[in-house]
């Protein structure tokens, strides 16, 4: 037994744009298929913004969802923490922004943390240490990603895979002692970090030598080497996280992973030894939508009656760092 506050996760929202970008929409762009494509990857379509919409809209949307599932007024929030990996704006920062549009009055708190596709879990654990140590109560988390606006549209090995969305959720100190995070884990490995890169577009002062290389702002992925990656290391770390929530791995109700690629989906469920009604995947008509895709995957299961909540789900994700992370947690009535 430990002395620290009980971590309830009160709502969750998500948003995702209108425009849907097919398969054969991207057949326009360069040579390729659907069959391609939806083979390697499970994905048959994504969501794009479009126009001045951005991952800010999504994540208002995303976080008032949030808000309304959670019960609480506005003005509750403590801190908010933005995950995103691709915001439209470096600052101010997507969380502030949203606050903001949100009328938080208060001078609360709020930043955005960057652990690419990983952001909510590592988003989960900073507002899990804030609530145990009573620093603050109510945390909104917003993981709202705009990849469109990254993606190399000439390049056929990235584009095929990401679109965009948003999720959110509230986690807040828990009214009937209950802890709802039962385990969590975190990792990273900067060392293996070229797998998956976007620098930011950036000039020398004109004063001094210019760089070698100007940063294209566009997503450059190894994809063969990441997929080698998130199929050995992720579904061992899985393992691991179910292993320090005191549960067995029959004992969780669903698996809840990063949409990156069904096959990566396929080969933790393979481990876990779970059948396709614990597997949650809707990978094939949102592609991966970086730290939204956990949210969403949830939010989009309990709608279409896959998640029955009053249940047990273990999260997982991966991604740019590299990073990885993974949660057990229990999903309560009403969450979304
Ligand atoms: O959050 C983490 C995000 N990232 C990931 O999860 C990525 C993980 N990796 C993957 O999902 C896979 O590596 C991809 C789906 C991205 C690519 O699949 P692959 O089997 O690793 O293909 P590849 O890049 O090795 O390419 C195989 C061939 C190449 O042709 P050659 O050199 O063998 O003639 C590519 O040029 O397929 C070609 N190719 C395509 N052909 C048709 C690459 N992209 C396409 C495409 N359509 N879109």
């Amino acid at each position: 037994m430990n002395n620290f506050t009980p971590v309830k996760i009160a709502g969750f929202g998500y948003s995702v744009p209108e425009t849907v970008i097919t398969n054969d929409d991207l057949t326009k762009l360069y040579e390729t298929s659907d069959e391609w494509i939806y083979t390697r990857t499970g994905i048959k379509e994504r969501r794009v913004v479009s126009g001045n919409e951005t991952a800010i809209d999504l994540g208002l949307d995303a976080a008032k969802k949030a808000i309304e599932k959670a019960g609480i007024d506005v003005n509750d929030i403590d801190c908010i923490i933005g995950a995103a990996s691709a915001p439209p704006q470096l600052y101010p920062t997507l969380s502030a922004t949203i606050g903001a549009k949100l009328g938080i009055k208060d001078t609360i708190p709020a930043f955005d943390m960057t652990a690419a596709c990983t952001g909510l879990i590592y988003a989960m654990q900073v507002a899990r240490g804030f609530i145990q140590s009573d620093i603050y109560k109510t945390v909104l988390i917003i993981a709202a990603d705009n990849n469109s606006k990254i993606t190399d549209w000439t390049d056929r090995g990235t584009s095929i895979l990401f679109g965009d969305g948003a999720g959110a959720m509230v986690m807040c100190a828990s009214d009937d002692g209950v802890d709802d995070i039962l385990s969590i884990k975190i990792s990273a490995n900067g060392a293996i970090g070229n797998l998956i890169r976007t620098g930011v577009p950036s000039q020398c002062c004109p004063l001094v030598q210019p760089a070698d290389e100007v940063a294209s702002g566009k997503i450059i992925m190894d994809g063969k080497e990441v997929y080698k990656f998130a199929v050995t290391t992720v579904p061992k770390y899985v393992e691991e996280c179910i292993e320090l929530s005191g549960l067995s791995a029959e004992e969780i109700d669903y698996l809840i992973p990063h949409q990156a690629n069904q096959r990566i989906i396929e080969s933790i469920q393979k481990r876990l030894k779970y059948s396709d009604d614990k597997v949650v995947s809707n990978i094939k008509y949102y592609g991966n939508t970086s730290a939204a895709s956990i949210p969403i995957a949830l939010c989009e299961g309990v709608e279409k009656g896959k998640i029955k909540l009053g249940s047990t789900a273990v999260l997982c994700g991966f991604g740019a760092g590299m990073t990885w992370g993974g949660a057990v947690i229990r999903l309560r009535e009403g969450i979304c």
